[in-house]
This record gives C-alpha cells, structure tokens and sequence, in this order.
C-alpha cells in the first residue's frame, strides 16, 4: 500500500536545479491522490516558464514510479501564487528581491587601493581561482565600470548573464565561477564610460540583490581605483568580511593605499590584509632578482595601516597573457599560494547573511 509520506519522502530526493532544493521543501507538491496503484499529484512551479519544467517533471515522475507497489504516476503541472512564493522561501523580508533573499553568501571580500592599475583585478582574479581549486564555491562581482578587466580575465568570448524567475543568472567560467559584471552587459566596451554615480550605484546594488548567486562561500569583489562612489556603494550596502588592499612598490602608491584604508575604517570594515604587486623581476634565464621599483614599502604600509602584511607578486609577463586574455584560471603563481594561506587565516569566521536553512 502506498502513503502519501512515502510519496513525499522519495520526493524529496528531487531537486529544483534552478534552487538548489528539493521540491518538497519548495512546497511545490501538492494534491497528493493515490488510487489503488496509482498515484497523482500537481508540481507547482515558480513558473510555468520555467525552462527546466521536463526535466523537473520527468524525475518527479520516474522517483514515485520506482516505490513499491506503484503502477502508475500523473504528474499535473500548476503555479505557485506570489503568495506561495513567498510563504516557500522563508521570506519575513518586506520588499527584498527573491535572489537576495534565497541567495546564501558566506564571505564578501572586496579588493581596493587608492590607485590604479597595481593589479586589483588580477588580484581578485587570482583569489577567486585560488578559493576555487580548493573546491570552494565562489563569485565574483565586478564593480569597476570603467574596464572589463574581469571578463577579460575568465572569458574567451562573451558570456552573457540569463533572466529568470529568481532573478539574474551570472555566466559561469570553465572552472565553475560565477561572475557578473557591467560588461557583460553592455554590446559595447565604449559604452559605459557615460554612465554617472547613481546609475553605477544602482547597477550595483542589483549585482547584490538580484543575481542569482546561489550559495557561495566566497563571493569577490573587485572595485575600481580609489574612494570613488562605487566602491562607497559597495561598502555601505554590501555585508563586507572585510577588504584587501593592493599597492605596488612606489612610494605613491603606499600614500593613496592609506587613504583607501581610511576609507573602510571609517565605514568599520575590517582591513584583512596588504598584497604588493610587481614587486620584483626574476630574470628566467638567469633567476636573478631585480627590485625594478626599488626597495619595498609594503610591510611599513601594512603596519601603518595596522593590517597584515599578506605578501608580494611578481613582475611576470605571463600573468599579463592570462589576465588578459581570458586563461587566468590556467595560471600557476607560485608566489600567490602563501598570500591566500595568510588570508584564509585572517579571515572572519561565519557568514554574512544566513537565510533559508
Ligand atoms: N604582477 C604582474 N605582472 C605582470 N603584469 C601584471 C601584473 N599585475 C598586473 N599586471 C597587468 O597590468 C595591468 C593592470 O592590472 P589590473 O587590471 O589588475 O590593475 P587594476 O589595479 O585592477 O587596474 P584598474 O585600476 O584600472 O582597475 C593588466 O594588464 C595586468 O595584466
Ligand atoms: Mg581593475
């Protein structure tokens, strides 16, 4: 004899793959009707657009088949109300958009400096593959309309993000990243440089509230030069662990990374750490090192700063082929390992915004 607890027990083992739940803790069946050897239920969707309907449908399907002493199975197909939606995804959250509120972010960690080009970009990108190919699940949101350094860095060629019902999917990368970013959006690289602060800040705020994220353990951002107002938007509205600064050798570079410090002190977001990129040069013929901008400041700077001092990256010409022609998550930095170790260590515990579970 066939129950409906045993219909919903093997229910559970289907997935929303959109979601990541199962349909039953989705509160997507409904009207459980067993009939002798026959058993009859609808599948509510969040919508009946949803691209992956079969496929959801067919495995429901094929799971209840599989139960002892079922025959037959008919699967009706309905809608959840907006109600329901809401009632389903746990959300006390006002007006909150549904990927924010299903979105289950651990860690946001935003890359900074005073000044540009010392290497933010490659330095997030870096960390994200790093995190990664620890089998970590990771994001990166790109706040710098003024380049597309980011995708650049993880595409060959143009990945577009995709509308859905929870909100904005992001392209992923070979490797599994999630990455969003202006340019993604735009049909031209020109395009952007007309956009003013308050249309930057509002694109954004959307990169946080309505992509699709999923759960990740580590969602990167990476900020463009300065104290602009992107990067205040990202600090007064994103829940931050914290940011990691970058500076380059130059005397002038450590002046401005103060400055960009002062800037998340003052908004109380903690500082992890300094990384000095092009620091120095080794020759591959004869391993010779060079300090091509001199002496290094990075660990008085860290000190002044009162932050760790996480490490120094090398001038190499083949970070600049990966970085910027879409193969970073094929680099090999030796040099990175043990500044992402010191970072992991310095890292805050917890997450940033537990929902759902
Ligand atoms: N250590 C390095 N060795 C070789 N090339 C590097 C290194 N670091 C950065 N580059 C190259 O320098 C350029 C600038 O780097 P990147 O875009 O990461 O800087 P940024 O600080 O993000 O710049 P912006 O301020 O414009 O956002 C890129 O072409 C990058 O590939
Ligand atoms: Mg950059």
């Amino acid at each position: 004899m066939v129950e409906d607890a045993r219909v919903l027990e093997a229910l559970k083992t289907v997935m929303d793959p959109e979601l990541g739940r199962s349909v039953v803790d989705l509160g997507m069946i409904r009207d459980v009707k067993i009939q002798g050897n026959n058993v009859e239920f609808t599948l509510a969707l969040t919508t009946l657009a949803c691209p992956l309907k079969d496929r959801i449908s067919a495995e429901a399907e094929t799971t209840v088949k599989a139960l002892d002493g079922v025959d037959s199975v008919t699967v009706h197909l309905g809608e959840m109300s907006q109600d329901e939606k809401q009632k389903a995804f746990g959300m006390q959250t006002g007006e909150k958009p549904l990927a924010e509120t299903l979105n289950d972010i651990h860690h946001v960690v935003a890359v900074m400096s005073g000044k540009g080009g010392v290497g933010k970009s490659l330095v997030a990108g870096l960390l994200a593959v790093a995190l990664r190919r620890k089998g970590l699940r990771v994001g990166v949101l790109d706040a710098d309309i003024t380049g597309p350094s980011i995708p650049k860095m993880f595409f060959t060629k143009i990945a577009r993000p995709q509308g859905a019902p929870v909100g904005i999917i992001p392209p992923q990368t070979s490797t599994g990243i999630k990455v969003m970013s202006i340019n993604l959006i735009l049909s031209s690289e020109d395009d952007a440089v007309i956009w003013r602060g308050p249309l930057v800040s509002g694109a954004i705020k959307q990169f946080w509230s309505e992509v699709f994220w999923g759960d990740l353990d580590y969602l990167i951002v990476d900020l463009p030069p300065g104290t602009s107002d992107a990067s205040l938007t990202v600090m007064q509205s994103m829940p931050l662990s914290g940011v990691v600064l970058v500076t380059s050798p130059q005397n002038l570079a450590g002046m401005v990374v103060r400055k960009a410090a002062q800037m998340a002190e003052q908004l109380n977001i903690p500082i992890l750490g300094l990384v000095e990129n092009m620091s120095y040069f080794v020759a591959p013929d004869t391993g010779a090192r060079y300090d091509v901008f001199g002496p290094s400041h990075a660990e008085s700077v860290a000190r002044k700063v009162g932050t760790e001092f996480l490490g120094r990256l090398p001038i190499d010409p083949r970070l600049a082929v990966w970085s910027d022609e879409g193969h970073i998550e094929e680099s090999s930095v030796e040099a990175f390992d043990p500044i992402v170790e010191k970072l992991l260590k310095v890292m805050p515990e917890g997450k940033c915004k537990p929902v759902f579970k």
